[in-house]
């Protein structure tokens, strides 16, 4: 996204003035439009991902639209590398008041299409990945602070039990974080994003417009979300005006969470039926 972000009317734009956050799997999609929106509210963000290049392209764009930030490299599965990077921001940017675990790794497939290794990549990625980038970010972490991970539906979801499994361990984490921090002024809350457009995620799971329109249509506020409306969420929960909010997964997903997995089911039984067709 290269056109210039701005703040929207919502909230104030000074929201996150002197603030600093890390924004890991920064460098596109949901967690991109995050560090965007922060940044148009006075945030200086790090953004990390594993490709350095895209990730300061990012920033890039970042501070092209008048904002501040830097992009650092590492693969959250590797914690020594997660070290080094939260230190390189923390020292050009200072301690972190936010933290974002946002990176995250799927692939469609059943489970007896996904092998040991690639159900393990997933789990590193989304549930151990989180842990590391929260441990590993939290030493620089000013008080009172905030953590946000991103989450899915404890529902079961056709061809993601990779990711919906690693997904529960996240909420685990997040909620037992929670618990453990708000003593010290931490508090730490996650999003549930729905389908959002214009997102890997979404490119992945639903490749087709078929399939978007009909993902569309199964949400009750009748549209795919967009990466304004997951950073809409984040503003709030990290703001002051969530000052009493913790532990809290909150799904941003125009309603979608109401209806179980049915919708991703009979998005499911239909390329089966496809399938057999063919
Ligand atoms: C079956 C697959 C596969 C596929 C990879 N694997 N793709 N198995 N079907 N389509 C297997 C490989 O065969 C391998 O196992 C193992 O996974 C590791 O694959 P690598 O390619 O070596 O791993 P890596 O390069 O680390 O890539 C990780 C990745 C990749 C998760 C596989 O897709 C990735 O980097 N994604 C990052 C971006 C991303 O996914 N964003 C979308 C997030 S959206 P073997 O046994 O062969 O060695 C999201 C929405 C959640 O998370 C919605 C929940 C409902």
């Amino acid at each position: 996204m290269s056109q210039p972000h701005q703040a929207d009317t919502t909230f104030r734009p000074d929201l996150l003035a002197g603030k600093h956050a890390l924004i890991t799997g920064g460098g596109s999609g949901i967690n991109l439009g995050i560090a965007q929106s922060f940044a148009a509210h006075g945030c200086k963000v790090t953004v990390l991902g594993r490709n350095l290049e895209k990730a300061q392209k990012a920033a890039q764009g970042i501070v092209d639209a008048g904002g501040q930030a830097l992009g650092v490299s590492a693969d959250v599965r590797d914690f020594a590398a997660l070290e080094a990077a939260v230190a390189q921001a923390a020292a050009q940017f200072g301690n972190f008041d936010i933290i974002l675990a946002g990176a995250a790794g799927n692939f469609p497939a059943p489970v007896d299409g996904i092998s040991p290794n690639g159900f393990k990549t997933v789990v590193d990625i989304d549930l151990l990945g989180t842990f590391n980038t929260i441990k590993a970010a939290a030493v620089h972490l000013n008080k009172p602070g905030n953590i946000l991970s991103i989450s899915a539906y404890g529902n079961p979801v056709p061809m993601q039990a990779h990711v919906v499994a690693a997904k529960a361990g996240v909420d685990a984490l997040t909620q037992t974080l929670a618990v453990e921090w708000g003593v010290r002024g931490v508090r730490v809350n996650a999003i549930i994003p729905g389908p959002i457009d214009g997102t890997e995620g979404m490119a992945r799971l639903a490749p087709d417009e078929k399939s978007r329109s009909r993902v569309a249509q199964a949400v009750p506020l009748n549209r795919l979300g967009v990466p304004q409306d997951i950073a809409n969420a984040a503003l709030f929960l990290v703001s002051d005006a969530a000052s009493y909010v913790t532990g809290v997964i909150l799904p941003v997903d125009g309603g979608q969470n109401m209806l179980g997995g049915a919708p991703q089911y009979q998005t499911y039984l239909a390329m089966q039926q496809a399938e057999q067709k063919a």
